[in-house]
């Protein structure tokens, strides 16, 4: 069957919750994906953010095809054995003590915030049960995860929303310290807005938005679910910026394109979870997190948090030059490799052309080009990208001198 009768069929049987691009992608190596007509893409989207190793990084690969033929599922009633090296390797490598998995980034926070809840039921005063997150942050698409979500085009159709939370603009510790109050438990944020814009942490302050917790006796949660495990140069993104959270959420790239959610915890919280006070069926089963120790490994030992951030600087370093070249760039952002440019225009023309000049780059908020490549990425690959950004722009830049000079 031809790839323009299978999207037929997805628009016949497949809800019509995403806009999708007119390719079906069969198949995955390293940096590239391919097409059913057999067309080659260089992949700077990753699956939004999840093949951190690349297409079918062949660790993760066997790792799958060993546990598969031993044992892909068993309940958590019994202890699985790549679950607990996989905590164990989470826990050595980060701030955390405990882990819970999940199946995605919007179960690790809806496990973060039910932790949260339940640790100020039991550990702080008063009754307070109130989280407060971030302007243009983005935690998921359930109902507490979408409410925590500071975006109205999410909430749309799906009143009421969940009670208990309140929006801050991010960047702004003073706008948190004035917002903290009696109801108060915890802060929820991304230390880079991913869907939000590729939005980065002003100097300092992280640090400023864990001394008031400590100062308020409330809780400090990470989302990490995008810029996690690698992708901003460090293993975790709060490493840039010596500050530790007590919660974190893991999911996206955790397993190597495995689906998975992890929530990270401190002592002393984690203990407010006790057997029976919230589950997942799938969470931390033996594929996924037999996936997971592969990948986590892989970043490890294998150079890619180096290469990410000397690929990563060189690559803003190139942006920075287009952005010179363009009066309709506005600004280049980010860390590592998860890098944005926000244009004083519509980004998603930008997006197709680029597709059908063999690249795949994302674009959020309508108008920020959002790259997202493997960790593998190379200085010449991403030279190829820029240099057809850079194509594409001086179109864009001679149509509107034409433009100028017709009237
Ligand atoms: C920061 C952040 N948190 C949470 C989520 C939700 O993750 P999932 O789609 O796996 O539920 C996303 C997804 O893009 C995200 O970027």
């Amino acid at each position: 069957m031809d790839s323009q009768t299978w999207m037929m069929l997805s628009e016949k049987y497949v809800a019509h919750t995403y806009a999708r691009y007119p390719i079906l992608l069969t198949r995955g190596k390293g940096t590239r994906v391919w097409d059913m007509d057999g067309k080659e893409y260089l992949d700077f989207v990753s699956g939004l953010a999840v093949c951190n190793l690349g297409h079918c990084h062949p660790r993760v690969v066997k790792v799958i095809q060993d546990q598969a033929e031993r044992l892909i599922h068993v309940s958590n009633f019994y202890y699985i054995e790549p679950q607990i090296q996989l905590a164990s390797l989470l826990c050595q490598h980060s701030f955390a003590d405990k882990v819970f998995f999940c199946n995605s980034g919007a179960e690790a926070n809806e496990g973060a915030m039910k932790l949260a809840r339940k640790y100020a039921k039991e550990k702080m005063d008063g009754d307070r049960y109130e989280i407060i997150t971030m302007e243009r942050s983005f935690h998921g698409r359930t109902l507490a995860t979408l409410t925590a979500t500071a975006q109205k085009k999410f909430h749309k159709g799906y009143s009421p929303l969940m009670p208990g939370f309140k929006y801050i603009p991010f960047n702004d510790p003073e706008a948190l310290r004035n917002a903290v109050d009696s109801k108060t438990c915890a802060v929820l944020v991304e230390p880079i807005q991913g869907e939000g814009g590729v939005n980065c942490p002003t100097e300092g302050y992280l640090k400023a938005l864990r001394e008031i917790c400590d100062e308020k006796g409330l809780l400090l949660i990470f989302d990490e679910v995008q810029v996690g495990m690698g992708r901003t140069g460090k293993l975790f993104a709060y490493e840039h910026e010596g500050v530790e959270p007590d919660m974190l959420t893991l999911a996206k790239s955790l397993a190597g394109g495995v689906p998975i959610g992890a929530l990270l915890i401190k002592k002393g919280i984690a203990e407010s979870f006790e057997p029976g006070d919230h589950a997942s069926t799938f969470g931390g089963n033996p594929l996924a997190t037999a996936a997971g120790v592969a990948a986590l490994r892989a970043i490890l030992e294998e150079g890619m948090l180096e290469n990410c951030q000397r690929v990563g600087s060189y690559f803003l370093s190139r942006l920075e030059e287009v952005k010179k070249k363009f009066p309709f760039v506005q600004e280049v952002r980010g860390k590592g490799l998860i890098l944005g440019m926000e244009l004083k225009m519509d980004g998603g023309p930008i997006v197709k052309e680029m597709m059908q000049k063999g690249f795949l780059i994302n674009c959020t908020m309508g108008n920020v080009l959002r790259f997202l490549p493997p960790l593998i990425i190379t200085k010449e690959e991403i030279d190829q990208v820029v240099e057809a950004l850079e194509n594409i722009f001086n179109k864009i830049n001679n149509d509107q001198l034409s433009m100028v000079s017709d009237q």
